[in-house]
């Protein structure tokens, strides 16, 4: 039986991704390998969202496909955002690759990658005669091709895909380039993939999208609700599904209707992660970021209104083409005002071909890493001391399986996403249960199932 490993970096539409691929894999008779030194068909699905996670991927694989001692016959290929920008470019950083496949061919990898080996096993046919495969044209509702889930024991989350791509034009940003337009897949075909994954006994599904509440943009409302409320009221009657979530939304198009879901909807889980970008208007300006920081604050506190124990995280970029020390100190005014329960901090990164990366004023790597260091001192306070006010609650806990830390605990997640490390019997993977919080270690919440509340 042949074997493939996938390697994933970048976000949870790639991770998302990789599983369709492992699926294609799986159900026409391959294993899925633990390593790649095990591996036939070695596969690295890549970001390109900022340099360090393109090089990050290109060392990898560089490594992998100069060892020496692997056999002659494995197939390697890259996958994803960086396959889709550097296309061909990338067989001649790396001679001995075979594939490069893009973000809207996911669906052709299995084909092209076991083409490729059989080839190689059975004609005894020598690597790199200029064999190279590529395919990184657009392709027409390549978004519903991912829809299949590898059958996983005790599974208690899973990810859902509702639409690729996206429409804006951040300057900074490359996903639009990556990623190509924004496109929803029809609300049936969701359903029919929570419901098939509520019959496996998920719990908790997560739906995906480059600007999620932009699902089925162009549908008119109904009942002054969008597709996106529509979908989510849909999936909340689902039997069996007890946890909704959703990333990422985005201050355009977040409506009241979005809002009222927060009192409506008892399955949506009391955390948004609401990427803001910047404290400062005019850098929200250069950033094509088409808001003001006076509508992401009023659509915080609406939300917290209709949910008082909402947890809110984000995405901050510091050191933006232009970013003064007072636009800096205005993030970090709003990182206090809003209290975020946690964010990523990332420093601006210059992608070619977007237009931040030609702007004037750019920031000198030392004075980005200086803000990245003084923002995360605020927002590591404020997640510390509000995880410390869960002590001696009781959460209801869905337990995702053994702890990665310690094989003899169990891991799982609050509805505020806080995730808690619990004692506990092996079968209690893909419950809920009470849990009584013990201790906080900052970051991390420990306790054991409770009994009386
Ligand atoms: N669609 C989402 C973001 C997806 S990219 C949204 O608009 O909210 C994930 C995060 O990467 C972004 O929120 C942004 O903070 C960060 N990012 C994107 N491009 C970047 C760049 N060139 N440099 C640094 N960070 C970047
Ligand atoms: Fe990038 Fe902006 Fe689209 Fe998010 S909304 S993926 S940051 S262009
Ligand atoms: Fe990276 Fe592509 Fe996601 S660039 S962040 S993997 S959409």
């Amino acid at each position: 039986m042949p074997s493939v490993y996938i390697k994933t970096y970048g976000c949870q539409m790639n991770e998302r991704d990789s599983e369709q691929v492992a699926y294609m894999f799986v159900s026409s008779g391959y294993s899925l390998a633990r390593n790649e030194d095990e591996a036939d068909v070695v596969l690295m699905n890549t970001c390109a969202v900022r340099e360090k996670a393109e090089l990050k991927a290109l060392g990898k694989m560089g490594m992998l496909a100069s060892r020496r001692d692997a056999p002659g016959h494995v197939v390697y290929g890259i996958m994803g955002c960086m396959a889709q920008n550097r296309r061909e470019e990338l067989f001649r950083e790396i001679p001995r690759l075979d594939l490069v496949v893009g973000t809207q061919k996911y669906h052709r990898v299995f084909e092209l990658a076991d083409t490729l080996l059989q080839r190689r096993l059975h004609s005894a046919e020598s690597v790199n005669k200029g064999q190279h495969l590529s395919e990184t044209a657009e392709e027409k509702d390549a978004q519903n091709a991912i829809r299949n889930h590898l059958p996983r024991p005790a599974q208690a989350s899973a990810f859902v895909s509702i639409m690729q791509g996206c429409g804006m034009n951040c300057s900074y940003c490359i996903v639009p380039a990556t990623r190509g337009a924004e496109r929803s897949r029809p609300a049936a075909e969701i359903l029919d993939e929570v419901r098939r994954l509520a019959a496996q006994g998920v719990r908790e599904v997560t739906l995906l999208g480059q600007i999620v509440n932009l699902y089925g943009k162009g549908e008119p409302l109904v009942g002054g609700r969008t597709a996106f409320v529509r979908l989510l009221e849909a999936l909340n009657d689902i039997e069996g599904i007890a946890r909704l979530r959703f990333t990422s939304p985005h201050p355009i198009g977040f409506g009241r209707d979005l809002v009222d879901a927060y009192r409506r909807l008892p399955k949506l889980c009391s955390h948004i992660h609401f990427p803001v970008q910047s404290g400062s208007d005019r850098i929200l300006k250069l950033m094509r970021r088409p808001y003001r920081n006076e509508k992401y604050l009023r659509i915080c506190d609406q939300l917290r209104e209709a949910r008082p124990d909402l947890a809110i995280t984000t995405d901050i970029i510091v050191g933006f083409p232009g970013e003064t020390d007072e636009d800096y100190l205005e993030t970090k005014r709003l990182v206090e005002r809003v209290q975020f329960d946690n964010a990523f901090i990332f420093q601006y990164s210059p992608r070619k071909d977007t237009p931040a990366a030609v702007m004037p004023g750019q920031i000198p790597p030392r004075l980005k890493a200086a803000r990245n260091h003084d923002l995360l001192q605020t927002v590591n306070a404020i997640a510390v001391s509000k995880n410390a006010r869960l002590v001696g609650t009781v959460q209801e806990v869905l337990v995702e399986g053994p702890s990665k830390g310690n094989a003899k605990k169990l891991s799982g997640r609050t509805p505020q996403n806080k995730t808690v490390i619990l004692e506990g019997p092996p079968d209690l993977a893909g419950q809920i249960v009470p849990v009584r919080i013990a201790e906080s270690t900052g970051f991390t919440l420990y306790g054991s199932p409770s009994k009386g509340r």
